[in-house]
């Protein structure tokens, strides 16, 4: 049996992840945020509450300090307990987790200079039932002030230029040649081979292009011919790369951080930097896997290990990371996007604030927070982008679906809802309301013929959200080529508030890691996870691991998985 800290520590790399629709905001609160980003902001919360124990109803009186708000409001707050909202009046309630979203009604869309609004609900709780500590309007904390709520722009560390806020808006997004060769040759593959994936720096070679591949240039110059508007290139090389998993270990040793800046970092940066692509936005997404491994893979745990201990103590993650975000921030057309890993790993209360103080910290430490675009979740994993058939407000007799093997008490059961909850996060860490999330959707479709068609029965807990999951894996924690997955969403654009697009960065049929030993020239070792013979660990609480067969090492052609991504997709590819 895990120990309770265990369980909320998983340290699955790619851990997975799960889905739900828990409580979507009203798709107007997007352009009202935008609108408002620049004008005078501010706004005071009275909050207060008739309690008889075990529950009670609340008043949110909301003053408006600012400039008049037209076009709708958000209001929104995280609760420090289990309280939970089960009705309310003068706004529609959605909560997710922790997490309050309240919008306007339809009849009341604005809020001028001083006007107030006094949104109420019933709720119930038990514990103790403390009052939130923060409320923010549009974005806007609830200070009693009013202030720039915009990232500070003009202090001299700030990166130049005037970047978009979302540089996928209207956007034509490059399509690597390369990936959509491999999907074309796959029977049926044509019907997704002009999506957009992602460009994989994966070591220095890489650059100047390995083994007969396009190098960046070779793609930006494409990019270019093809008149697109943005590409995706992922930054992934730092020293003692994937401590906590064996598949993608790369070339650089953990102590190699003058190489990562020297050999890597700089001459990415360089041609980046290059006039000739100053018209393309190029969106980096920077070291995938690793501030989430020094969260959950270190100390004494069952899950910790020894790479991660010693990536934590020389610092070089972060000092790579920070470097990474400085010099390729400083490129008016770059935008650096950050990992936070997925639900299924850093949705745990233990993990969640933690992690987005961790990759404050290093973007502080790259000079300013400006450096960062945004954050990315899911990469290469499997986590559902929404379930459909339940979410982690519901209970079966009483008992909360927190308290399922499946969901082990996280949080979130989806991406989505993760991502948007995460932005908030950050956004109270003091990053912008300009950043917005991406969420890589190349694996985490869930359709074919495993998919449930409606909820579980609701004889216990565990029935019901077995029976009612679209994310079939057999773990959360499992994240090597997963059997039964699908292509997820296509590469969409600002599909929900806060997110600024679902991408696949990891392109669909590019192997997560080698079934068994295979020797290679990468540095790539083999890890069990994607052994489908393998019983499990800790950190997938001694499952198999659910892997796909006869897969070749990370990165390469792996014709059945993407057989089976077609097959699986959802929505279906038609
Ligand atoms: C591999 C990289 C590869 C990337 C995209 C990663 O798992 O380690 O070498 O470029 O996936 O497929």
């Amino acid at each position: 049996m895990k120990t309770p800290a265990a369980r909320r520590r998983h340290g699955s790399r790619r851990g997975l992840a799960a889905a739900s629709a828990a409580l979507l905001l009203a798709s107007g609160t997007v352009a009202l945020t935008q609108a408002s980003a620049s004008a005078a902001a501010g706004c005071r919360v009275d909050y207060t509450t008739n309690d008889w124990g075990g529950g009670f109803t609340a008043n949110v009186a909301v003053t408006n300090l600012g400039d008049p708000i037209t076009g709708g409001w958000t209001l929104e707050w995280d609760f420090p307990g289990n309280q939970r909202v089960t009705s309310g009046w003068n706004g529609t309630f959605a909560q997710s987790g922790a997490h309050v979203t309240v919008t306007n009604p339809s009849w009341s869309s604005t809020l001028g200079t001083g006007a107030s609004v006094t949104p109420g609900f019933q709720a119930t709780y038990s514990g103790t039932n403390a009052a939130p500590a923060r409320f923010t309007l549009n974005g806007t904390v609830c200070d009693g002030s009013t202030g720039p709520t915009d990232p500070p722009t003009d202090p001299p560390t700030d990166p130049p230029g005037d970047r978009v806020d979302n540089p996928y808006a209207g956007a034509d997004v490059y399509v690597n040649p390369e990936w959509s060769a491999n999907a074309a040759s796959e029977p049926g593959g044509s019907a997704v081979a002009d999506e957009p994936t992602g460009v994989w720096m994966d070591r220095i070679a890489a650059i100047g292009g390995a083994n007969g591949r396009m190098g960046l240039r070779d793609h930006l110059d494409e990019a270019l011919d093809q008149g697109a508007d943005t590409i995706q290139v992922v930054v992934y090389n730092l020293p003692g790369r994937d401590c906590a998993a064996l598949a993608s270990n790369g070339e650089l040793g953990p102590d190699e951080i003058d190489r990562y800046k020297a050999e890597f970092i700089d001459p990415i940066a360089e041609i980046l930097g290059d006039d000739a692509y100053a018209d393309l936005r190029i969106v980096t997404v920077v070291e995938i896997d690793s501030l989430p491994n020094l969260i959950t893979n270190v100390g004494t745990g069952d899950v910790a290990t020894e790479n991660c201990n010693e990536m934590l103590e020389n610092g070089n993650y972060q000092n790579g990371i920070a470097y990474a975000l400085q010099k390729l921030g400083a490129i008016p057309n770059v935008y650096n996007y950050i990992d936070i890993g997925h639900h299924g790993w850093l949705g745990w209360d233990d993990n969640f604030s933690s992690s987005a103080d961790l990759l404050t910290e290093v973007a502080q430490q790259s000079g300013s927070l400006g450096n960062v675009a945004g954050f990315i979740t899911n990469t290469a994993n499997y986590g559902a982008l929404e379930e459909p058939y339940f979410s982690i407000g519901d209970s079966v007799n009483g008992t909360s679906v927190r308290q399922s093997s499946w969901v082990d008490w996280n949080r979130y059961v989806d991406e989505l809802s993760y991502a948007q909850a995460y932005r908030q996060e950050l956004i109270g860490n003091g990053f912008g309301q300009d950043i917005g999330m991406l969420i890589d959707t190349s694996r985490n479709g869930w359709g074919g013929p495993d998919r449930p068609a409606g909820p579980g029965p609701t004889t216990d807990v565990d029935a019901y959200v077995d029976g009612s999951r679209t994310d079939r894996r057999l773990h959360l924690g499992n994240w090597c080529n997963q059997a039964g997955a699908g292509l997820g969403e296509r590469p969409t654009a600002s599909p929900e508030p806060g997110i600024d697009a679902y991408v696949w960065i990891k392109p669909p049929g590019e192997s997560d890691g080698a079934s068994q030993e295979i020797p290679n020239d990468e540095g790539k070792g083999f890890d069990e996870m994607c052994d489908p013979a393998y019983g499990g660990n800790p950190r997938n609480g001694g499952n198999p691991s659910g892997a796909l067969p006869d897969a070749p090492i990370s990165g390469h052609w792996f014709s059945a998985q993407f057989r089976e991504l077609l097959a699986n997709a959802n929505p279906p590819v038609q």
